[in-house]
């Protein structure tokens, strides 16, 4: 498995397994833990999930797949913005520990840039990380203004992570946030790396993968880790879809695929601004 290096020399898998709309349902509950247990004997060591998700019924569920094994994998959660202030950090972080029955997160990240002032939530952050409840901390869904916001603060250069929207079909970052991050150690972890399965009905994409017989989901996660510094974190609740991607991360891509891909999903040619979910 390929790993993407964090600021703190930390090695972490770049392809990992996302859990949004997981946990919402004790009738899918065992194919869930099963999805997840798969991924990880597979390498994909890295699992996000949110206090948002199934509210709080994601992170049970990681606690089940994570059971006995808690030392392999990388757990990523993520504080709501309202809940972001001094106290409301470190309640809302301590309610994840007991949900996802651990004692440390591996990266707690602030789900998206809310009222509460960035300098609240980051001394929260550096308190929680000090307490060893937290190794490390980030953001999700944070513009070029918005890091910029953050690296002005003190402290604020610890961000590890910058979580956002990006898939052949939502090239935006590579305007100029990506360079940001970089610049700055911050690792680009890419959610909805399949466009929520929205590239999954894309003809070009099917026709282009089609050529090199590979299948459009792999095809698509493929492109985002030939870039060494982003990491990608497919959901799925299928066993067979696990090692689907999983394989994923072993395709090269040739100048020639890369360049139809181009073609067909084009790089930012203006400004453009992050798109969210
Ligand atoms: N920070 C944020 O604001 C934010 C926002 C959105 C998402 N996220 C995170 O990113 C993760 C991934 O994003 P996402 O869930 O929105 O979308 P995604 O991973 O792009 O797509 C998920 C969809 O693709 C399907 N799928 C996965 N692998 C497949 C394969 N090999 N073949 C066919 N279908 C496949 C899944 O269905 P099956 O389950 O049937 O395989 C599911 O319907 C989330 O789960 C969450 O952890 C974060």
């Amino acid at each position: 498995m390929p790993t993407v290096r964090l600021a703190d020399a930390t090695e972490v898998a770049a392809l990992g397994i996302g859990t949004w709309h997981m946990g919402e349902s004790a009738r899918r509950r065992g194919a869930e833990v099963a999805a997840l247990q798969a991924a990880f004997d597979a390498g994909m060591t890295l699992v996000d999930t949110a206090e948002m998700y199934g509210d709080g019924g994601a992170e049970r569920m990681v606690a089940e797949a994570i059971a006995g094994r808690r030392d392999e994998v990388f757990v990523v959660s993520k504080v709501y913005p309202h809940n972001a202030s001094a106290k409301g950090v470190v309640a809302a972080c301590e309610r994840s520990l007991r949900r996802l029955r651990t004692d440390r997160l591996d990266l707690y990240l602030l789900h998206w840039r809310g009222r509460i002032p960035l300098a609240e939530t980051v001394a929260a952050f550096e308190q929680l990380r000090r307490d060893g409840k937290i190794v490390r901390w980030g953001v999700s869904n944070f513009d070029v203004d918005d890091i910029e916001a953050l690296l002005a603060l003190p402290d604020g250069s610890r961000c590890a992570v910058n979580q956002v929207l990006y898939h052949l079909g939502e090239r935006g970052i590579e305007w100029s946030l990506r360079a940001l991050c970089r610049r700055h150690a911050i690792a680009i972890m890419a959610y909805s790396p399949i466009g929520e399965g929205s590239l999954l009905r894309d003809a070009q994409l099917a026709r282009i993968a089609g050529s090199i017989r590979v299948t459009p989901a792999q095809l698509a996660l493929a492109w985002l880790l030939r870039d060494e510094g982003v990491i990608a974190i497919p959901k799925t609740s299928s066993v067979a879809h696990v090692h689907q991607n999983r394989s994923a991360a072993s395709i090269r891509l040739s100048a020639t695929t890369i360049a139809q891909l181009d073609a067909a999903f084009p790089p930012p040619r203006t400004p453009t601004g992050l798109a969210v979910i």
